[in-house]
């Protein structure tokens, strides 16, 4: 019942109000039926009103209140019945009657109610007892392969690439040629917070080469991958904890530290639902990249990736 709005900040004195309404409502209710002739007998007042105020507690408020505070409330909201129904002799005898008519059975009906208890009852204890008792079946364990065997090659954007002699067109030195060396040198480790060379800053607007696509690699990072894989690249972004598996933290010496930049690459192109059979089940969220960047941007993405974590990609040996 979220139409009617408890307002904020004021939602016991809402509560109090709306319930004393209700008792209000009863009673005239009650006493108009009384009027006609149709009274409701006090034993069914009873429990009709008890019933109304454990449904109030768990349909009504909200955020939910837990069921062992509302098992609390309820056994109050008993007690109240109770001393309700016993205020005076006379009321308390008309509570008892009904009981004691089916007990001592006194007319065919209460004779029938009563074999249906006799029976019903020890059912019900035996069915609850049966199924606290029954063992459950449990889910599988799920087991998944974090880091699959890579395909020998992989196809992005039309263009073939062997993952084991394709390079990162932009890990170069000055000379415009593939070197690890040299860009590894410009990496600074990042222990406690990066230490950054003065003369290896992506962030010099008179940066080039390597430095420039780092830069350029950030500005990707930025637009598209943060938002899941943090903005410290520790996989806490945002919206990370909506996932299962979390996405990946790239600091952990677990990720990217551990594997080959063309791997990367192959990952951050076909993102989850590109996992080989062995990662089954494809659970994770990663989005196939190549749907939105083109080559070149997935390539300096992935260069901002190491160079940030302070991490070397890992060679074939
Ligand atoms: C919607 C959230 C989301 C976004 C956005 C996202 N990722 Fe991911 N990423 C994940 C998840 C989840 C994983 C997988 C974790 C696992 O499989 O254990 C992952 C895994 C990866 C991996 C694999 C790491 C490894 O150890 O194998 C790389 C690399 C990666 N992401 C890079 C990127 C890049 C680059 C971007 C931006 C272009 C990006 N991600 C954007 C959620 C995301």
């Amino acid at each position: 019942m979220t139409w009617l709005k408890l307002v904020e900040g004021f939602m016991p004195m809402q509560m109090l109000f709306e319930l004393t309404l209700c008792v209000g409502l009863f009673a005239l209710m009650s006493y108009l039926l009384k009027k006609n002739g149709l009274a409701i007998p006090m034993f069914w007042q009873g429990v009709l009103f008890w019933l109304f105020i454990v449904l109030y507690l768990k349909y009504r408020i909200y955020p939910p209140i837990p069921f062992s505070v509302r098992a609390i409330y309820g056994t109050v909201a008993l007690v109240a019945v109770f001393l309700w129904m016993s205020a005076t002799e006379a009321d308390w005898k008309k509570f008892k009657q009904p009981i004691l008519n089916v007990m001592d059975a006194v007319t065919p009906f209460h004779k029938h109610l009563r074999t249906g208890y006799l029976v019903g009852i020890p059912l019900l204890l035996w069915g609850f007892a049966y199924s606290s008792l029954v063992p459950s079946q449990e889910e599988p364990i799920e087991l998944r392969t974090v880091h699959p065997a890579p395909p020998a090659s992989t196809k992005v954007h039309g263009k073939t690439f062997v993952l084991q002699t394709s390079s990162n067109p932009y890990r170069v030195n000055p000379e415009g040629k593939y070197d690890q060396e040299f860009t590894n040198s410009l990496i600074v480790e990042q222990s406690m917070g990066r230490l950054m060379k003065p003369t290896a800053n992506p962030w010099d607007p008179k940066a080039e080469g390597y430095l420039k696509y780092v830069r350029e690699g950030g500005e990707v990072f930025f637009q598209n991958c943060h938002f899941c894989h943090g903005d410290n690249l520790n996989g806490r972004g945002l919206h990370a904890f909506a996932f299962n598996p979390i996405p990946a933290n790239f600091t952990d010496p677990g990720t990217i530290a551990q594997l080959q930049e063309t791997f990367i690459f192959w990952r951050v192109a076909k993102g989850g639902i590109g996992l080989p059979r062995e990662s089954f089940p494809w659970a994770s969220v990663m989005p196939p990249w190549e749907q939105h960047l083109t080559t070149d941007e997935i390539w300096k993405v992935v260069l901002f990736e190491y160079w940030h974590t302070g991490y070397y990609p890992r060679t074939w040996d």
